[in-house]
């Protein structure tokens, strides 16, 4: 693999430097040496003022490292360096000489992190611990650089922005569904975050981005943290492959065995002579309403090979009178398979305060009202009652097509939800394989049954299905349906148990064997679809 041309640099204007890799080892060095690592932190602020950060609230870290910072050497050190970069404190450039010695504040300021002015050095890019369990392959940290977020600067979020990690991003991140892969695409790379999952279970990445700074960022990530990320510095073409353009522009032609994409899902308000440089470009396409999301739905098939699936984020807009899912419907092609969670739905109003809110435009009043009212006008204009937010599931099928399904699941579900969704697909497309009837089944670890009936009542009136983990399910099930699942210990076969059940409740006048037999099977698919039922044996 060739890294193109137009992106080799390691230089681009007011961005992260990449091109000068003895700074870089030594603040690698110097970043572990100084204990900045997720625990590090953790401990340094306490579990409070830590959640807090978390929450983008700064004052209790402030208040704790203050004392932190006078202290004991090691700890005022770590103290500089959490106050410089996650609490973007300017620090006097001899104590920041002293916690990273082989760097040194003026080699912050050569790398791009820092500027210094008189004795004085502020930070310019945030630059933070980022960790995940990668289960067999053990723990992975390493550190991510961004723009500073809304409130470590102030005014408003320069367009441009550089998005660090955010809610979005460990969504998708979570989302995910690993499954080992030569070719990843990674659209819409920002810092570099799912580039960096990816890496972890794909031979090669490919990450694009509009935004020619979005890849300085990356690439200064991938390069500072070479080592945790299987990245050979001298040749990181070998993984990783950085283009520069929009949506499928500079992977046009090509294939990939999984696409991931945190895309700018944001519903903008559009203005008449409006230059991409009036644009917040990590979270607004460009485009009017979700058509970034729309055309992605539409495109996106053409990038995967056969078999090769894409997951993204999205926000669909639902006009009045609608089924949320009536507009995803008819995004999705119909030789693919589609599988769409809106997981939210919010009104206009709520929808423009969170996204002002975001990029701190609720700071000037003027603009805050104007800039309200634009959008609930550019709403109106489409009539759109709500917004839908949820996640896509796409499949270039290497057959027929197996998987179409269009729900909503606003509950709390188990997290990392991706090995669930992947458990999803297999058993989709085991029961497109095999037929039911045949199948042993059992029910799963993780499933429960409840019964509610009325004081002094014979029969239960609600018998309930519960899933414990992955998206935690509930199945409302008629009493043959309960008598069928607790028939299920891999014993007999669906048909079996079928039979058994209807020589025990029909015989009665008027009852239809046939559809008794087949109405029943169809319930017991969907059981099995979902996972409350599990085939034993091969196959
Ligand atoms: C919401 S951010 C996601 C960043 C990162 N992937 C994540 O998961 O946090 C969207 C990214 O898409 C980029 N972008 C905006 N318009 C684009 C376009 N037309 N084509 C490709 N990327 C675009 C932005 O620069 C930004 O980095």
């Amino acid at each position: 693999m060739t890294e193109p041309t137009h992106f080799t640099a390691g230089n681009t204007p007011d961005a992260p430097r990449s091109d000068l890799p003895g700074l870089l080892q030594a603040l690698a060095s110097d970043l572990r040496e100084v204990g900045y690592t997720l625990e590090g932190v953790a401990e340094l602020l306490g579990e409070s003022a830590y959640a807090a950060l978390n929450r983008d609230q700064p004052i209790p870290a402030l208040i704790a490292t203050e004392a932190a910072a006078a202290g004991e050497p090691r700890t005022a050190a770590l103290a500089a360096v959490v106050r410089f970069w996650l609490l973007a404190v300017p620090q006097e450039a001899e104590v920041l000489d002293g916690a990273l010695p082989r760097t040194r504040a003026e080699g912050l300021a050569a790398l791009g992190l820092a500027k210094i002015t008189g004795t004085e050095v502020a930070a310019e890019a945030d630059l933070r611990p980022y960790g995940w369990d990668a289960g067999r392959n053990g723990g992975v940290e390493i550190w991510v650089a961004s723009d500073l977020a809304a409130h470590q600067r102030p005014g408003v979020l320069r367009h441009d922005h550089v998005l660090g990690i955010g809610q979005a991003s460990t969504t998708l991140v979570q989302t995910t569904i690993r499954r080992k892969a030569e070719r990843a695409l990674d659209l819409g790379t920002g810092c570099g975050i799912q580039t960096f999952h990816l890496l972890q279970h794909s031979g090669h990445v490919t990450a694009t981005d509009i935004s020619e700074r979005a890849l300085a960022f990356t690439r200064f990530n991938l390069l500072l943290n070479a080592e945790a990320l299987d990245i050979d510095p001298g040749r990181p073409a070998e993984r990783v492959s950085l283009r520069l353009g929009s949506l499928l522009e500079p992977v046009a032609g090509e294939t990939f065995d999984l696409v991931v994409s945190n895309p700018p899902f944001v519903i903008t308000p559009r203005t008449a002579g409006e230059a991409a440089a009036d644009q917040f470009t990590y979270r607004d396409g460009g485009l009017p309403g979700d058509d970034i999301v729309a055309s992605l739905v539409r495109s996106l098939p053409d990038v995967l090979a056969p078999g090769g699936t894409a997951q993204l984020l999205g926000n669909w807009e639902i006009p009045e009178g609608s089924a949320w899912d009536e507009r995803p419907q008819s995004w999705a092609g119909p030789d693919t398979d589609a599988w769409f969670i809106q997981r939210e739905q919010v009104g206009p109003e709520q929808y423009a305060e969170t996204w002002l809110q975001d990029a701190s435009e609720t700071r000037d009043r003027r603009h805050y009202q104007e800039a309200y009212a634009a959008y609930l006008a550019d709403f109106a204009s489409r009539n759109v009652g709500g917004i839908g937010f949820g996640m896509v599931f796409l499949r270039r099928p290497a057959g027929e097509r197996r998987i179409r399904r269009f729900e909503e699941i606003t509950y709390p579900i188990e997290q990392p939800v991706g090995p669930h969704l992947g458990a999803a697909v297999e058993r989709a497309d085991w029961l497109a394989a095999h037929d039911v009837s045949a199948a042993h089944l059992l029910v799963a670890e993780d499933v429960t049954e409840e019964r509610h009936q009325r004081p002094g009542a014979e029969h239960p009136g609600v018998i309930l299905l519960r899933q414990g983990a992955g998206l935690r399910r509930t199945n409302l099930l008629s009493t043959e349906l309960a008598g069928f699942v607790s028939a299920c210990d891999g014993d007999l076969t669906a048909g079996q148990i079928i039979g058994a059940l209807e020589a025990l409740l029909g015989g009665t006048e008027g009852f239809d064997g046939g559809a008794f037999r087949s109405g029943l099977l169809t319930e017991v698919a969907n059981l099995v679809r979902d996972g409350f039922l599990l085939p034993v044996g091969p196959g």
